[in-house]
């Protein structure tokens, strides 16, 4: 099932697997298309199965990340490099030791920078500077976040310092040993920045997603769910899973 929302094209998939090899479909093509891409990258469960897909692509030389610059969306604060959950770990042990990236074209920002100011406007400028994002990959929060732009009272435009969500920590929690130890802050791409991307890769699975779908896609525009700008976007491709797909599935029919 294929259907447009406004600016929005929405695919169901049957599964996970199916939703994942769809995505990396779409990455590669972008890369393909243009070898020099600007790509903006998530973390968090979602997008593992992409990732896979996309590390099976290049060993069967389907796709060469060879001038591929990466921006990813956000980084926990503080946090070491080290850290087995820090994003820069996930980003290693997911995508890049299997590919052929350059490590200076690998953006991610630094979840224990001492001037976080600095880092933000460094980020931003650095985005700025090579041309834009190209293709963004994005998750959503069962809040509605995305990236660490979590529900509030404004759009935050710059990379910014936030403070996560009890229900970000909640949710995040699983990849922890406990609550506890999950950060309290990050550092975030903004949503100016995530709006100005060209175009838009959403993915959500599982019934957990589904209600937080529904809302991002029908609900009213409003930085209390801030996926829901992405209706404002006219490039976004939504990769859905049957189950967070669950409340859409006859309005897109
Ligand atoms: P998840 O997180 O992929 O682990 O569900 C998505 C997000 O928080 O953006």
């Amino acid at each position: 099932m294929k259907n447009k929302i406004r600016g929005m094209r929405i695919i169901v998939s049957d599964t996970y697997e199916e939703m994942s090899k769809k995505a990396a479909t779409i990455v590669a093509a972008q890369v393909n298309l243009k070898p020099n891409s600007i790509l903006g990258l998530a973390t968090g469960g979602t997008p593992v199965g992409m990732y896979k897909e996309l590390v099976k692509m290049y060993n069967d030389d389907e796709v060469d990340f060879e001038d591929v610059k990466s921006f990813n969306l956000d980084e926990y604060y503080p946090i070491d490099k080290t850290n087995n959950q820090s994003y820069y770990y996930y980003m290693n042990d997911n995508l890049f030791k299997h590919i052929n990236m350059k490590e200076d074209n690998i953006n991610i920002p630094n979840g224990h920078a001492e001037d976080i100011e600095k880092e933000c406007y460094e980020y931003d400028k650095n985005i700025y500077n090579s041309g834009g994002i190209d293709l963004q990959v994005l998750g959503i929060g069962t809040n509605g976040h995305i990236g660490f732009n979590e529900p509030d009272l404004t759009f935050e435009s710059g990379t910014h310092k936030v403070k996560l969500d009890d229900e970000t920590i909640k949710a995040n929690s699983r990849f922890f040993d406990s609550i506890e130890e999950v950060p309290k802050e990050a550092i975030s791409m903004g949503m100016k920045t995530i709006m100005q991307s060209r175009k838009i890769l959403l993915l959500a699975n599982g019934e957990a997603k589904a209600k937080i779908i529904e809302k991002m896609l029908f609900g009213e525009i409003s930085p209390n769910v801030p996926a829901s700008i992405l209706q404002l976007h006219p490039h976004v491709i939504v990769i859905l899973d049957k189950e967070a797909a669950k409340y859409i599935e006859d309005k897109v029919n």
